[in-house]
């Protein structure tokens, strides 16, 4: 009998020899706009904390004093012992952030996503799904028993050519629409309210996962439903802790049923133990800072302009992003890997993205501003983007 090893190895040396395997970037240190990866001193453009909220002082501070009152685990999945007071009191507090009447939390947003859509997906549906969905909804449709079509990234007429030939077959119980809300390997923000619009022509309902939406998009960086005025109108609106909002979790906010039936039916929720209380009372400080304080996401939208702006006068492509995720296009998947590197020696950090991350050709330095950066930082990273983009001939 061959090893499991040997089993192995061929499909990883085949990622290896086409150089799409990870390598191991250490963060020796904490996720700060000057960070220390793998000995060298950075400044930080690859991160998800756009609000610096990881480090935030009241953040830290509720994550320590939950220790010392709870302890370091929960002890429990949610619906045997595992739902302490914090848990039911950071899902009140999401559910105020959000203007929604519930809110559940899982313990990332992948488990949100993998719990949720197949328990809400049933037999007999459609779910139609934006092409460039995170993998999280892809695994999460494929687990479910609904039927699945794909439509063209955020293409509203490919979706209204599919939304009418569904409901003229009249063969599905419920149709739905799942989409990002920032894709994000572009930056680019889903037009919500079009699709909402479609939605209620077609009788079909929205699922929208605002991963990279929450704490950047909206008032106080409440999302993108919030954002495009929808409050009320999106039937689940999923989100993630681990980006804007500096911890880790995962939540669905809208009705109560939802939240009811998600509590009784998410596969994820119900078999797997809840969160830690440090985590969970993170949660709801970096909740509690935005709410009494918008200025962190003032300041994010202000950095995020001041770079666009910059790097597009340089003769930079920043494709279609609308958020402080920037891509550096650059087509070629060797020269975005060259570029990458490069700026890592001017101390920058940044990881190229290429296929199969995205497709052939469309290959990028993906750049993610935050609002604790100075300007003097902003400046750093342009100069250095500048000074490899022109060895590299992007840029004259
Ligand atoms: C769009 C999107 N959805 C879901 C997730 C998963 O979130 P989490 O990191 O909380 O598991 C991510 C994170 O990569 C994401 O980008």
């Amino acid at each position: 009998m061959p090893t499991l090893d040997s089993t192995l190895l061929p499909a990883l040396d085949e990622l290896k020899q086409k150089e799409l395997d990870w390598k191991v970037y250490k963060l020796e240190g904490a996720s700060l706009p000057h960070a220390v990866v793998n000995g060298k001193k950075v400044l930080m453009l690859g991160t998800n904390n756009y609000l610096g909220m990881s480090n935030h002082p009241e953040v830290r501070e509720a994550a320590i004093e939950a220790i010392k009152k709870y302890g370091a685990g929960s002890g429990s999945v949610r619906t045997i012992s595992g739902t302490m007071d914090l848990h039911l009191k950071l899902e009140e507090t999401i559910a105020r952030f959000k203007h929604t009447p519930a809110a559940i939390y899982f313990q990332t947003g992948f488990a949100a996503n993998q719990g949720s859509l197949p328990a809400i997906l049933q037999e007999g549906d459609l779910a139609l799904s934006d092409e460039l969905n995170h993998g999280s909804i892809i695994d999460g449709v494929r687990l479910s028993k609904a039927e699945k079509a794909i439509y063209k990234h955020a293409d509203m007429d490919d979706l209204a050519t599919k939304l009418e030939a569904a409901s003229k077959a009249s063969k599905y119980k419920r149709i739905f629409i799942i989409t990002d809300g920032v894709f994000s390997m572009d930056g680019d923000i889903a037009p919500l309210d079009r699709l909402q619009r479609a939605a209620q022509a077609f009788g079909a309902y929205v699922y929208v996962d605002d991963a990279h939406g929450d704490g950047v998009l909206g008032e106080h960086g409440r999302g993108i439903v919030n954002h495009f005025k929808l409050e009320g109108k999106i039937e689940a609106e999923m989100g993630t802790f681990s980006k804007g909002f500096g911890v880790v979790g995962g939540f669905v906010s809208g009705s109560t049923t939802l939240k009811e039936y998600l509590h009784n039916k998410a596969r994820s929720y119900l078999l797997s133990g809840s969160a830690p209380p440090a985590t969970v009372a993170a949660c709801i400080a970096a909740l509690e800072v935005l709410e009494k304080d918008d200025s962190l996401v003032k300041k994010l939208w202000e950095n995020t302009k001041y770079f666009k702006e910059k790097l597009k006068s340089m003769g930079f492509d920043t494709g279609n992003s609308g958020t402080p995720i920037t891509p550096i296009m650059i087509g070629d998947s060797a020269k975005a890997k060259q570029f990458s590197a490069e700026l890592f020696k001017e101390g920058v950090f940044a990881l190229p993205i290429v296929f199969p991350m995205v497709a052939q050709g469309k290959a990028r330095v993906r750049t993610q501003i935050r609002a604790d950066f100075t300007k003097e930082d902003l400046d750093f990273a342009l100069g250095a983007c500048e000074r490899v983009g022109r060895k590299l001939g992007l840029v004259k």
